[in-house]
């Protein structure tokens, strides 16, 4: 029997200590992106911009959960309810009725923090490398300092371009931050940026936004504008320099989220690698954010395997192959082919050139050869399949031979029906079976045979003309055309 000690401390472990008064600093963060993105020149609203599988928006949601945000508000305005859609469920959303500037954008969440006391990260959507060791770490500054505010900057190795840049004065307290399009030539010298990340103390956060006007090159509430107002005020501003000042890098152009899409690129190849992956060219491999792949699993050159894949040990990916949504077990082989929407067993090979489409299902050790499609089809285990040949809306039952040149007439005009083959049948060469239709286990289908009438079990079907042979037909032609010329 338990005791009520023992009640007490099984119920005292993890989350539940905090509600019996031992408060757990509180965490919540504004994620900014309600921005027009004018300089992205694209339809699509910057978050949902595609990064390696997923919308550029969402690695700062998973960056802000890593480091244990417990409420994320995310400021929706241009082109809100796309965004809203894409995110729903995961977040809450503040709407920005006008663009007016990342301060303004901020403001719009504190309907929403009406009676919050805690500290409050401020993001903005667009740097995706972000991660949640470096969020941490501001955070922790913050709360040692005691600071009101604390930003997070970093050293470029490189001309700092359009990033607002830190002033400090000669000790080094920060002073505030100037954009780069109010800069003095000086100030562009700098090389600290701001990243736009920041840990406020909130409400102070939004008193001194108050105070924020719009007297500067592009007519903007700024955010930055705080900083200032702050240090000006003799409160306590931080600034913490990045470790790593690529996790910082925001992408305004197409130009910096293709670069911000190789740098993460690599961070998914290196990780994929130290955990036993053989990758042959880094450089001309691309896996997505999400992608899982088992132990001494090689993956060659030219390759892409996106989305929502996981790919079990000792495989060989490519080259030349594109996995997309899929399923792959152990020791399969995919050369050269394509495998969208597919759940492949152990031992599978496939290719090279073959084109399997959504709703394919392979069992353990079959064959699937090149150019080979096959849709919406289950494939039992130990099939051959071996190369020129159409499978849709089938199943092929195990150990059957799959002849060169099999078509599975699937389509009527209007209609698709279905195939279904037994085990251990042989269908030969340039079968066409016209569905709906069913082969028995065990039967054979005689070469060139259009089908479209079932097959018993073990049976033998041929539906094709008789061969004539016309004995010294040719000469006789021959010697025909040769006396008439
Ligand atoms: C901003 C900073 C700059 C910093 C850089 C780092 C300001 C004024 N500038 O510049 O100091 O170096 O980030 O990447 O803060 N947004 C809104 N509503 C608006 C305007 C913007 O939600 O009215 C959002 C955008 O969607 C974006 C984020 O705020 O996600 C930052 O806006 P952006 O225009 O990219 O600012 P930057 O020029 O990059
Ligand atoms: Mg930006």
């Amino acid at each position: 029997m338990l005791s009520l000690n023992s009640v007490i401390t099984t119920r005292m472990g993890g989350a539940s200590l905090w509600r019996i008064g031992v408060s757990k600093p509180s965490l919540t963060a504004v994620i900014m992106a309600a921005g027009k993105s004018t300089r992205m020149k694209s339809r699509l609203p910057k978050p949902l911009h595609p990064l390696c599988g997923k919308p550029l928006l969402s690695y700062l949601l998973d960056a802000c959960k890593s480091a244990g945000v417990s409420r994320i508000i995310v400021v929706v305005g241009h082109e809100a309810e796309r965004v809203q859609e894409a995110f729903h469920g995961q977040c809450e959303f503040a709407l920005q009725e006008e663009q007016l500037g990342t301060g303004h954008a901020v403001m719009s969440a504190r309907q929403l923090l009406d009676g919050y006391e805690g500290d409050l990260l401020v993001l903005p959507g667009d740097t995706p490398l972000i991660d949640g060791d470096t969020l941490c770490k501001l955070v922790e500054h913050h709360r040692k300092s005691g600071a009101l505010a604390t930003l997070l900057s970093a050293i470029l190795p490189h001309d700092a371009g359009m990033y607002g840049r830190v002033l400090r004065d000669p000790g080094g307290k920060v002073l505030g931050v100037v954009e780069a399009k109010d800069a003095t030539p000086e100030q562009l010298a700098v090389r600290e940026i701001n990243t736009s990340i920041y840990c406020f103390k909130s409400p102070a956060l939004f008193d001194a936004l108050q105070e924020v006007r719009p007297n500067n090159a592009q007519g903007e509430y700024y955010l930055t504008d705080v900083i200032a107002l702050l240090t000006q005020q003799g409160q306590s501003v931080e600034a913490v320099v990045a470790d790593d000042w690529q996790v910082t890098l925001g992408v305004n152009t197409r130009v910096e989220l293709a670069d911000v899409a190789s740098r993460l690129r690599r961070r998914i190849l290196e990780k994929l690698m130290l955990s036993g992956v053989t990758i042959v060219d880094p450089a001309n491999t691309y896996i997505d954010a999400d992608v899982q792949i088992g132990q001494d699993t090689t993956v060659h050159p030219n390759t892409y395997i996106l989305g929502n894949t996981a790919i079990g040990e000792e495989c060989e990916i490519g080259p030349m192959a594109r996995i997309e949504n899929s399923q792959i077990g152990n020791r399969t082989i995919v050369l050269a082919s394509q495998v969208v929407e597919c759940r492949l067993g152990d031992g599978v090979r496939v290719g090279p050139f073959a084109n399997l489409r959504p709703g394919t299902v392979v069992g353990n050790g079959t064959k699937i050869g090149d150019f080979v499609e096959v849709k919406n089809a289950v494939i039992e285990e130990n099939v051959s399949m071996a190369h020129l040949t159409y499978v849709g809306d089938a199943h092929v039952g195990a150990n059957t031979n799959i002849g060169a040149g099999t078509i599975t007439c699937n389509y009527d005009g209007k209609r698709k029906h279905r195939t279904i083959i037994g085990k251990g049948c042989f269908i030969g060469s340039h079968a066409t079976l016209i569905a709906p239709v069913e082969i028995g286990d065990g039967a054979y289908v005689a070469a060139a045979s259009p089908i479209n009438e079932n097959v018993p079990p073990d049976s033998l079907a041929i539906a094709r003309c008789r061969q004539v042979v016309k004995e010294e037909w040719a000469k006789r032609r021959r010697e025909q055309s040769s006396s008439e010329g």
